[in-house]
Formats: C-alpha cells, sequence, structure tokens
C-alpha cells in the first residue's frame, strides 16, 4: 500500500485543496478492478512481490538502478524476471532490477539528456510530469533532487509498471496517479516545474492543454513541454486525415514556430527551443520486453523520412517557457 500522507501534505502546502480533497475517492475510482480486465492480476503481482532488501538505489544513472543482482539468489531473481514480464510491454526505460535490465521500447535516458542542462535546477522544486508513463522520467526528477514527483498518467499499466519499481525501491517522495491531466481540478498553481513529454499530440485540442499546463504552475514555474513537430512556418500545422505512424489518436502536430506562438498566446512568457530532433529506429525499437511492432514497422519501407501513411516521420522538439 502506498502512504499518500506526505503527497497530501506537499499539496495542502500549496493551497490545492480541492485537489486533496478528490484525490481519494479518484485513486479509488481508477484502481477498480472493473476498469481493466488485466487490472486484478496487475495488482496480485505487486501485492506479491517478495521483500527485497538492498542499499543500492541509482537514479542519476541512464538506467534506474534498484538492486544489485548478487542482492537477490538466481531462483529468487528468475522470479522477478516472471513477474515483471507479466506486466509486458515496457516502453519507457532503462531500469536495472536485482540485475535484471529491462530493455524498454524507448531509450528514454536519451530525451532526459536533451533536455537535463537546459532546465531550472530541480533542487527543492515539487514537480508534476504530465502523462508520465510508467515513471522512468519521474525517478529521474528526483534522481536530479526535486522535492517530490507527481506524475499523472491514465494508462493503468504504466501505474502498475510504477508501482511494481516503487515498491522494490521503498519509501519515496515520488507517485504516479491514474489520471488524465482534465481530471486535475482549475487553479491549481501548485507546482514548480510542470513536465509534458509526448502529450500534446494526443490532446484535441492543444491550447486547452497549454492552458491546463499554465494553470498547474505556481506564477514563474517552468514548463517543460516536448512533443511531435513537422518542418514549416509560422501557422503551418499537419492534422492527419487518419491515423499517423499507425496511431489511431495523434491530432496537431504543429511546426516549431507555430507551437511558439500557441505558447505566446497562452501567455507563456521567456520560450526557449532547446531541441529540434528527429526519433530514430535506435530510440524506438521492440525489445525482448516491448515485443509488439516499433517505429521501423511504421515507417515507409523505402523512405524512412516518411510515416507509412506518406507523412513526415516523427521529429520531436523540446521547448522551455515560464508562466507568467
Ligand atoms: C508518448 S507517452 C510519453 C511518456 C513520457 N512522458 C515520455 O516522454 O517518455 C504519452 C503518455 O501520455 C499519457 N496520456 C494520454 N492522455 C493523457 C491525458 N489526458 N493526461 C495525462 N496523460 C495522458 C499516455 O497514457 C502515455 O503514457
Amino acid at each position: 500500500m502506498i502512504d499518500y500522507q506526505p503527497l497530501y501534505s506537499a499539496l495542502l502546502d500549496r493551497e490545492a485543496d480541492a485537489w486533496v480533497k478528490l484525490l481519494p475517492g479518484q485513486l479509488v475510482s481508477a484502481l477498480d478492478s472493473t476498469r481493466h480486465g488485466n487490472l486484478a492480476q496487475w495488482q496480485t503481482v505487486v501485492e506479491r512481490l517478495p521483500k527485497l532488501t538492498t542499499t543500492h538505489r541509482l537514479l542519476d544513472a541512464d538506467a534506474v538502478q534498484i538492486g544489485r543482482s548478487d542482492d537477490l539468489p538466481e531462483a529468487g531473481k528468475k522470479q522477478l524476471e516472471q513477474q515483471l514480464k507479466t506486466l509486458h510491454p515496457w516502453r519507457k526505460g532503462p531500469f536495472d532490477l536485482f540485475g535484471i535490465k529491462i530493455d524498454t521500447e524507448w531509450r528514454s535516458n536519451w530525451k532526459w539528456h536533451r533536455l537535463k542542462t537546459h532546465i531550472s535546477p530541480l533542487n527543492q522544486r515539487l514537480v508534476l510530469d504530465v502523462g508520465c508513463g510508467n515513471g522512468y522520467h519521474c525517478w529521474r526528477i528526483l534522481g536530479a533532487g526535486a522535492k517530490m514527483v507527481i506524475g499523472i498518467d491514465p494508462l493503468l499499466l504504466n501505474v502498475m509498471q510504477f508501482q511494481l519499481v516503487r515498491k522494490l525501491y521503498g519509501e519515496a517522495l515520488v507517485y504516479v496517479l491514474p489520471l488524465g491531466i482534465e481530471e486535475l481540478p482549475y487553479g491549481l498553481k501548485a507546482f514548480d516545474t510542470v513536465f509534458s513529454m509526448g502529450v500534446l499530440y494526443h490532446r484535441r485540442s492543444p491550447i486547452d492543454h497549454l492552458l491546463e499546463l499554465r494553470d498547474c504552475l505556481q506564477p514563474g514555474g517552468e514548463l517543460v513541454l516536448e512533443t511531435l513537430v513537422i518542418d514549416g512556418r509560422l501557422g503551418e500545422v499537419l492534422l492527419p486525415e487518419g491515423r499517423y505512424a499507425k496511431m489511431r489518436n495523434v491530432w496537431f502536430l504543429p511546426s516549431c514556430e507555430t507551437l511558439i506562438n500557441w505558447l505566446k498566446r497562452c501567455g507563456f512568457k521567456n520560450i526557449r527551443l532547446i531541441d529540434v530532433t528527429p526519433t530514430s529506429v535506435e530510440e524506438q525499437r521492440s525489445t525482448e520486453w516491448m515485443r509488439f511492432h516499433s517505429l521501423k514497422d511504421f515507417l515507409d519501407a523505402e523512405n524512412p523520412q516518411l510515416t507509412c501513411e506518406g507523412l513526415p516521420a516523427p521529429k520531436r522538439a523540446i521547448i522551455i517557457a515560464n508562466s507568467a
């Protein structure tokens, strides 16, 4: 069982009483086993994890490390590996848990390297990571000195992967809540830094997403925004007719200039484009821990500059901005 009391206290300190009132009910209803056919099984896996002890915890490394290989006998390691694999597919990582190397679909550490020297120091900051997946970046943010990290993600498999990793780690001021950003009450203004990485293009209304992010930040707080972009001028945006790289739920892919303008119009200040990188098949690929199709299968076989639908292949921008 996760103790949410420190999280409630931190939110109350920031006068986020409205959310503290809602949260216990939100957690119960989101994690009701009728919400997903496999949820009860995943919950059992987490409950039945053996109590493992280790002094080795390393968050400031490419693979989030908990436990050393020789903290656990071979039989225990085999059992843990089986338990971890019940929560397939592992998309964000890597993790190294008691010597078991979870080689995830994404090398999420590459994204972290692109942004870590550009963001304000995370020391003692209260951080929200919107659409945090299984929480890989939440651990990296904690490792960089944050006071507390709250991730939110509506996908229950992500939340259960996080809970499993957290159980191996032991008590920590990091949480992943089974919520979408639209479930946060209006007017929070509670966080020093808000990350939204890989979420904007999943939102039907990107401007509303930016306003929701601004609304989570304290005045002067920092937004770290990462999203798919296209080459193009101010005003240019791609709205795919149907799927994009086989994904059904992709809406707006702006040019960088357009995205910067959206941020300006939403009242952000000090807007800096710090990185634009095409996603490579080395960064996103199928592995033993994510056995489904991946980027290579979603690109045009003849021309990797295009998706299989003939649209520009994925390219991602990172922008940092401050709320007014
Ligand atoms: C492409 S992944 C990005 C994960 C991680 N932030 C990263 O950059 O590696 C997008 C995540 O956003 C989550 N998501 C989708 N809709 C969301 C919403 N309305 N609120 C918060 N998260 C959402 C998805 O479940 C998914 O885990």
